[in-house]
């Protein structure tokens, strides 16, 4: 039956020609980037226009550096770049052989879109989340095809990132968690396969220790820098947890530890209050210019 099932699957791979990306953020435009790269193609849709452009320029600097580095070949950077396009309309990605959700980290906007998804993508496609804590069960029961719906959860940023983090619901088919691993080594990435609990592995322990970050600031134990230069020499992190969530997005950590706190019910994963307010403030990290740093006057050094 095994042998039977990876056939499919290879099969499925085999198939998979078009990758669909909703969200166009940090997450969507280096998933986007990756898929084209490895030789995808690719539609790229966000809501919003302006992210679109961010996006296409980003990836165009991205690929243009991986290619003066020599980590790819000029003509493969050039056939990326072809193999990319963007829409603001979802009915684009009625192509798409999977669709990879990178829109915000919000259970009921995500829901949503796998409702709207389900009817438009074709009915053997995979429906993919990029979530970073929120149940895949759940946004599956949004849609008429649970068997293929699954995490496929980046870490950020994806074309750099060695991870892919696959989280299976509970109706998730062999058939969709083999094909969604093999796209993920396809694109040279580790995998590492999880239940469908909040937060998942790697958020479940890393949020935690950037939640306490907060709590150390907080409550005057140490200045950012020092917190954040103990961890990366004390623990060999390559960067500090202050640093981490900036990179991140205040947003997106303070959405996890709500999701651990109600998931999991206890109340050591409540969000700091300092994050909170942070994020009350505009203060979203890196993608904002200021988060527990501030990069306004910085030249910040791209990432990929
Ligand atoms: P982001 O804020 O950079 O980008 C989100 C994009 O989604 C925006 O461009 C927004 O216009 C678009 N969007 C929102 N709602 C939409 C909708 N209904 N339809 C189409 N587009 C929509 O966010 P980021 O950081 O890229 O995160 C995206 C997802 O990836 C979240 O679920 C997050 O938890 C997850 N993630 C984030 C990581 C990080 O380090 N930032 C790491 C791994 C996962």
């Amino acid at each position: 039956l095994e042998t039977r099932i990876a056939g499919d699957s290879e099969k499925k791979m085999a198939e998979i020609k078009c990758v669909g990306v909703v969200g166009a953020g940090q997450m969507g435009s280096g998933i986007a980037q990756l898929a084209a790269t490895n030789g995808l193609d690719v539609w790229l849709m966000d809501a919003d226009r302006d992210a679109l452009s961010r996006a296409t320029a980003a990836i165009s600097s991205s690929v243009k550096r991986f290619v003066s580095k020599g980590l790819i070949a000029k003509e493969a950077g050039d056939d990326a770049m072809h193999r990319l396009r963007l829409t603001s309309n979802l009915q684009d990605l009625c192509s798409a052989d999977i669709i990879v959700e990178a829109i915000v980290e919000s259970e009921d906007v995500k829901k949503k879109l796998f409702k709207d998804l389900d009817g438009i993508a074709k009915s053997s496609a995979i429906l993919a989340s990029n979530t970073s804590s929120i149940s895949i069960t759940r946004l599956a029961s949004a849609t008429q095809r649970p068997s293929q719906v699954i995490g496929m959860h980046f870490m950020n940023p994806p074309p750099i990132m060695k991870l892919v983090e696959i989280i299976r619901g509970t109706d998730t088919s062999d058939e969709t968690f083999i094909a969604t691993k093999a796209l993920a080594e396809r694109f040279g990435k580790t995998t590492v396969c999880s239940q469908d609990y909040a937060g998942f592995i790697v958020n479940r322990i890393l949020m935690p220790m950037i939640n306490e970050a907060f709590h150390t600031l907080y409550t005057g134990v140490a200045t950012k820098e020092d917190i954040d230069s103990g961890m990366k020499h004390g623990t060999n992190h390559p960067m500090g947890p202050l640093e981490l969530a900036d990179l991140i997005g205040l947003d997106v950590c303070l959405s996890v530890m709500k999701v651990l706190h109600q998931g999991l019910g206890d109340s050591k994963y409540a969000p700091c209050p300092l994050l909170v307010q942070y994020v009350d403030a505009g203060r979203l990290g890196r993608k904002r210019g200021i988060g527990v740093y501030d990069y306004r006057n910085a030249t910040q050094k791209p990432l990929t």
